[in-house]
């Protein structure tokens, strides 16, 4: 099986879009696959036209209220959603019950025969984050072309680094490029800047800016559904495919 935490502390940067559409590629291909909704935005619960109220979700496991395989909602085929649930929040705050980082870790070990698991991050390094960090063995950072988008990668991998040295957790880093604008020279620079930095990991295929995806999760639906045929799935079917195959810049 393996885990992939979609991270970056910084907003807006596309990680809930990469989460919903690489999790559907790899549901289209055939393989098993289990999203988990670590943001109390709600954004990949709703994302996938699965919100409701109330809704019982990762909040309550990781609060020790339920387990995971009673919170699972079947979303499409070979798709199964864990919702954020309503009380998240709550979590990220550090409530009662809620013991280090290592609960989603041990509740995705329950997890039967599953293929992958994408976790969508909070913007934010908390409770929620560090627990997706322990649970995954392979970060997807995606990180968008403009002016600001290397801002905050240092803090970012410096945490990654702190957790595989001291923590002994082994994982695998992807930079996925995103709302990339082909055309812009910024873009192009970041995207070089990118793989002088973290030669290897930054994946091969860029998403390209594209209305369609910005669209999609208003009407519940991901790219696949949305458009079927569209620079949007497109990138994201071979960004899929550079998971697979590792292909790197
Ligand atoms: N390639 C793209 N082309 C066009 N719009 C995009 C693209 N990727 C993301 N968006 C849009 O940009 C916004 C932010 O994307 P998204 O919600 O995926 O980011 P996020 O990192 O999950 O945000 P947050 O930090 O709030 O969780 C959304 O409105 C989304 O639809
Ligand atoms: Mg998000």
């Amino acid at each position: 099986m393996r885990t992939f935490a979609v991270l970056n502390q910084k907003g807006g940067v596309g990680k809930t879009t990469t989460a919903i559409n690489l999790a559907h590629a790899m549901a289209l291909r055939g393989h098993l696959v289990t999203a988990i909704d670590m943001d109390p935005q709600n954004h990949l619960t709703a994302g996938l036209g699965q919100e409701t109220h109330p809704q019982v979700g990762i909040d309550e496991v990781l609060l020790a209220e339920s387990d995971l395989q009673t919170t699972v909602i079947d979303a499409r085929q070979n798709l199964q959603l864990v919702p954020a649930g309503t009380r998240l929040s709550e979590v990220e705050q550090g409530a009662r019950g809620v013991k280090g980082g290592l609960l989603l870790a041990n509740e995705i070990k329950k997890l039967e025969r599953q293929d992958f698991v994408f976790i969508d991050c909070p913007p934010s390094s908390g409770i929620l984050s560090m627990n997706a960090i322990l649970a995954a063995n392979e970060i997807i950072v995606p990180v968008s072309s403009d002016y600001l988008a290397l801002h905050g990668m240092s803090r970012l991998m410096g945490i990654l680094n702190h957790v595989e040295k001291r923590l002994h957790h082994k994982m695998t880093v992807w930079v996925a490029l995103t709302r990339f604008h082909g055309r812009r020279r910024l873009a192009n620079e970041v995207r070089d800047k990118l793989v002088n930095y973290f030669p290897g990991s930054v994946l091969k295929t860029p998403i390209r800016e594209a209305v369609a995806l910005a669209e999609s999760p208003s009407y519940g639906q991901t790219i696949f559904e949305y458009q079927k045929r569209g620079n949007g799935s497109n990138d994201y079917s071979a960004l899929a495919d550079d998971l697979l195959h590792g292909r790197t810049r």
